[in-house]
This record gives C-alpha cells, sequence and structure tokens, in this order.
C-alpha cells in the first residue's frame, strides 16, 4: 500500500507539472534498472548478474534493501549512492559506471518523492525513477 501510495506522488516539479504524460510509467523505471544495474545486480536484484562470478565483491541482493535497513526502504542513502554524493568503488568510485545518466538533464525538470515520513525529496526524475522500481522490490 505505501509502495503504491508512493508510486503514486511521484510528480514532476516545475513547468509541465500538469502534463500528466509525463509521469514515468513502470516499464521505464524498469528499463533504467536493467540498463545500469541488473549486469551486476541481477534482473531481479538478488545481486546474481552475469558479471557477478568475475567480481571480487559480490553485489548486493537489492531485494533486502529494506529489511536490512529494519524495515524501510533507505530513500536517501541509495540516492546519494547513485547520484555520486556517497560514492564507492564497486560503483565506480569518482568515475561512475553510469556517467552522466543519473545526473539528469539541466534543461529536464526535477521530480519531488514524498517519503513515507511525509518529508519531500527532490531528486533528478531518472533517480526518482530508479528508486520507486528498486522499492517495488524490496520483500
Ligand atoms: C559493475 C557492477 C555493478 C553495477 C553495474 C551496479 N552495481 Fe551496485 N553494487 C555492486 C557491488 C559489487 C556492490 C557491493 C559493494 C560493497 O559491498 O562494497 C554494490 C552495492 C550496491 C548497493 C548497496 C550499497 C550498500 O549500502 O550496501 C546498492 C544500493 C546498489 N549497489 C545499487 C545499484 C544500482 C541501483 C545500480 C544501477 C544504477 C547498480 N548498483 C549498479 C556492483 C554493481
Amino acid at each position: 500500500m505505501i509502495r503504491t501510495a508512493l508510486a503514486t506522488t511521484l510528480a514532476v516539479l516545475a513547468a509541465c507539472a500538469a502534463a500528466a504524460q509525463d509521469a514515468p510509467d513502470a516499464e521505464a523505471r524498469r528499463d533504467h534498472y536493467v540498463t545500469w544495474c541488473a549486469s551486476c545486480h541481477g534482473m531481479e536484484g538478488r545481486g546474481d548478474g552475469t558479471m557477478a562470478p568475475i567480481l571480487s565483491v559480490l553485489p548486493t541482493d537489492l531485494t533486502q534493501l529494506a529489511a536490512d535497513a529494519g524495515g524501510a526502504f533507505p530513500w536517501m542513502r541509495v540516492a546519494r549512492q547513485i547520484d555520486g554524493r556517497d560514492p564507492f568503488l564497486a560503483h565506480g568510485g569518482v568515475m561512475p559506471l553510469f556517467g552522466d545518466f543519473f545526473a539528469g538533464d539541466p534543461a529536464a525538470p526535477e521530480a519531488a518523492l514524498k517519503l513515507p515520513d511525509g518529508q519531500p525529496m527532490v531528486t533528478t526524475r531518472t533517480i526518482a525513477e530508479l528508486l520507486v522500481y528498486l522499492d517495488t522490490i524490496q520483500e
């Protein structure tokens, strides 16, 4: 229920807020994951991607992020790990694997998520889409 509510509160700020077609759909959210994350974390997020056998540190099982954080999906922590504020070596460190993709388009609107504690979180649209997807795969 909470996840559904979060997905529906994903809102686009700025001028085109009224354009309903700008709301990201589920397929687009999963596409970001498959393109940028699945090679290591696996198609279903379980840490069993095709590259996992050649990595010396195993990719995290992304379906357990909420469980490992005491039951609440760690929105802020994951956002920081993807947007580069909290870089780590497995994701390229100071040379992020994702290039500029999750940095968003400076000309494009950002997105606001309403977190379960009621606080708003403003991030790029691509990160917001990815986070909403990751929240849906939590077990
Ligand atoms: C090149 C392989 C690779 C790719 C691609 C990759 N990851 Fe990871 N990721 C890892 C590895 C390995 C770890 C474990 C790092 C560690 O434990 O030090 C990890 C850890 C994480 C963590 C857990 C960090 C924590 O706090 O424990 C998150 C969240 C994560 N990745 C999300 C993503 C997302 C989202 C994407 C796509 C945008 C992605 N990763 C792409 C290899 C990858």
